[in-house]
């Protein structure tokens, strides 16, 4: 087992450059054009855009294989690396339904404004869906862009019922896509799922690589419901994936003696200010758990 210290200079945020007209949708797959273009829809907490730059080094040696992603959260590392072919899960199905919909062709019809009226209609009509079970619809998939877009911090918290719970934001301006062409094109070739990672069929040939919740320790509360037991269950069955398995997490002592005891070899970095539950900005210390990869 090897700990390996990056230094801050190390890491860099990769910035966002704004598209070019004329730019064929064709070229993401063909990666001929710079994966910074693709700006992930959704503001989504915890965020991992800033690893791309870490994670391509051992992307690079094994591009050809499926990318698989148990925590895909808001796409901010696939839409970095651009695999030809990936598996993308998430427990939350409101997020699943909007990838779908993007894959689709998805269109904005409702009314879309940084207003607090609007934005509690649209939340109302959201959880009216939810009670209904349309969660799945064209629809459900607008509002969740607009509720994500609009709400405060980009959270996505969810009452005992399944309904959305996340009060009006604090923006002084935002911009809503009208169409997402770029997207549908990004995102053509990927499958989306919705499972937990237990039930993902994870191919012994895949690459893996799992961005779980934070871990917070030494309190009660468990970010997303996922407690310890889910983070030890979850190390546990990427300990046994015989492909190539990076796994990124807050570097508690008790997530890097975990990584550690199952026989990943582990770094840190220094992410950049997240947005926690609370809408705390702090940094945090990051862990990078890697098997079956060899450092560049
Ligand atoms: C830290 S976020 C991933 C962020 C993502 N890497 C990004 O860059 O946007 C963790 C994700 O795990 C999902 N999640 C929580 N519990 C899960 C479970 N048991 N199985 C699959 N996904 C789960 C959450 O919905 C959340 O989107």
């Amino acid at each position: 087992m090897r700990t390996t210290k990056v230094s801050k200079t190390d890491f860099a945020i990769t910035s966002f450059v704004v598209q070019k007209p004329g730019i064929v949708a064709s070229d993401f797959h063909n990666n001929t054009v710079a994966k910074s273009q693709i700006k992930p829809p959704l503001k989504w907490a915890g965020g991992k855009r800033w690893l791309v730059s870490h994670l391509t080094p051992f992307w690079r040696q094994h591009s050809q294989r499926r990318y698989v992603e148990p925590f895909c959260g808001g796409l901010a590392v696939v839409l970095g690396l651009l695999p030809d072919n990936a598996l993308l899960n998430d427990i939350n199905p409101h997020l699943i339904n909007f990838y779908r919909y993007l894959q689709a062709g998805l269109k904005i019809e409702i009314e879309m404004r940084n207003d607090e009226t609007l934005f509690y209609v649209h939340r109302a009509r959201f959880n009216e869906g939810v009670r209904q079970g349309l969660g799945d619809t064209a629809e459900a998939a607008q509002l969740f862009y607009y509720l994500n877009r609009t709400c405060f911090n980009g959270l996505c918290r969810f009452n005992r019922s399944g309904e959305f719970n996340v009060p009006f934001g604090t923006y002084k301006s935002i911009n809503y896509a009208k169409e997402f062409s770029q997207h549908q094109e990004a995102l053509r070739k990927w499958t989306f799922t919705n499972c937990d990672i237990a039930s993902l069929p994870i191919d012994v040939n895949d690459f893996v690589y799992a961005d779980p919740p934070y871990d917070v320790e030494f309190t009660t509360y468990s970010a997303g419901g996922f407690n310890w037991e889910d983070q030890t269950r979850t190390a546990e069955l990427l300990s046994k994936h015989r492909g190539p398995v990076v796994i990124s997490n807050q570097a508690t002592p008790r997530i890097v003696a975990l990584y550690e005891k199952l026989g990943f070899r582990v770094s840190y970095l220094s992410g950049p200010r997240r947005i926690s539950c609370t809408g705390d900005r702090s940094a945090a210390s990051e862990v990078l758990a890697v098997n079956g990869l060899v450092n560049e």
